[in-house]
């Protein structure tokens, strides 16, 4: 590996990759694409030649195997996460990870273990973790100007149309809450700063099966809330919003806010509203960039895969009380920072 740059490759000619995260590698300082798998070399091929890679292969082993590749981006179907990552990891690549970074916890802990033992970085691709206007939001946060956090809402819906997208099977991690409500669940333990205690949630399910609607609570130690609905079935809505004793943020268009300037709406009483602009950027850029320094500095990414297995713990804990009907569930209680 070049100490001054990155060569990439990316498993599978998924949509997000074509759309976000290909042109944010292509883009991204100290980084250089070099090949494509899919399951077919046909695909791979065609898909190269749209996107503009240098090299394709037929299988993503083929890609694995190949030494001028020093690091892999992820986006396939949430259930094949697990054993690309380790099979990656296992072949001496950093992995960036699409979100839910796997179907449960221990996934993620098999996950981290095999990226540890391989001594290769490991990250779940969170961009808006990355976008400036959620760095701001959380240092108004912490730094206690909205007083004492009560509650967080969220929302992240949209309405697919195309039943054999991969969202609407079961079989590979498909369903509301991992494919949108992950981001909900992410951004209420990130701004509340602790671990849920106990949680709830009622769904609604899609004709194939999976969760197509759901709403969900979370309690936490503190005594601080958050509630959030998430959706495959309705009109796009993506927003959140944290409160405090001394006032609140909202956040509209919150994770996908493109690359235009974006607000954040500080209130504080009745008539009091200021709105904070920042500039747009490429969210999926800045997140390609931080992965590429940590790892050519050797530093840890911001995120750690034990925080994406916390996402998960949570994330199980509700599809475990929506398949009961919107009984309670109670972790573990952890009153340790999310961040
Ligand atoms: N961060 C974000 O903004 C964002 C946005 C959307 C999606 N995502 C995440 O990215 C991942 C991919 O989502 P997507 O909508 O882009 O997926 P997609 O377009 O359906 O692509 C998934 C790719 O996985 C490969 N694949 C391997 N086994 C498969 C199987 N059994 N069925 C279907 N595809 C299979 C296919 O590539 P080959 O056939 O070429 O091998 C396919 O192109 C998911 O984890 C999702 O949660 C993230």
């Amino acid at each position: 590996m070049s100490s001054q740059n990155i060569t990439w490759g990316v498993l599978g000619t998924a949509n997000i990759g074509r759309v976000a995260v290909i042109p944010a590698i292509q883009a991204a300082g100290r980084s250089t694409l070099l090949g494509v798998a899919s399951r077919t070399p046909e695909r791979a091929g065609s898909f190269a030649d749209e996107v503009g890679i240098p090299r394709s292969y037929g299988s993503y082993a083929e890609l694995l195997a190949d030494d001028d590749i020093s690091a892999v981006y992820i986006p396939l179907p949430n259930a094949l996460h697990r054993e690309w990552a380790i099979n990656a990891a296992r072949a001496g690549k950093h992995v960036l990870c699409e979100k839910p970074l796997a179907m449960d916890a221990a996934q993620c802990l098999e996950m981290d273990q095999a990226g540890k033992a391989a001594g290769v970085k490991m990250m779940e691709a969170f961009m808006y973790r990355f976008h400036p206007r959620t760095e701001r939001v959380i240092e108004m946060v912490q730094s206690g100007s909205l007083g004492a956090v009560s509650t967080v809402e969220s929302s992240f819906t949209f309405r697919l149309r195309h039943a054999e997208n991969i969202r609407f099977s079961h079989a590979l991690g498909g369903g509301a809450l991992m494919d949108v409500g992950c981001y909900c669940v992410n951004v209420s333990r990130t701004m509340v700063g602790e671990e849920p205690s106990s949680v709830s949630a009622v769904a609604v399910p899609a004709p194939s099966g999976v969760e197509g609607r759901l709403t969900g609570f979370m309690s936490f130690p503190s005594g601080t809330t958050a509630h959030f609905d998430c959706s495959l079935l309705d009109e796009r809505r993506e927003r959140y919003l944290v409160a405090g004793e001394d006032g609140y943020v909202e956040v509209e268009n919150a994770f996908l806010p493109g690359e235009t300037d974006c607000d954040i709406c500080e209130v504080r009483g009745r008539n009091n509203r200021t709105v904070h602009t920042v500039s747009g950027v490429n969210e999926y850029q800045l997140m390609v960039e931080h992965f590429t320094d940590c790892i050519l500095n050797d530093s840890e990414p911001r995120y750690g895969v034990q925080e994406a297995a916390a996402n998960m713990r949570a994330i199980t804990a509700l599809l475990a009380s929506a398949r009961s009907g919107g009984e309670p569930v109670v972790l573990r209680a952890e009153r340790g920072k999310a961040l």
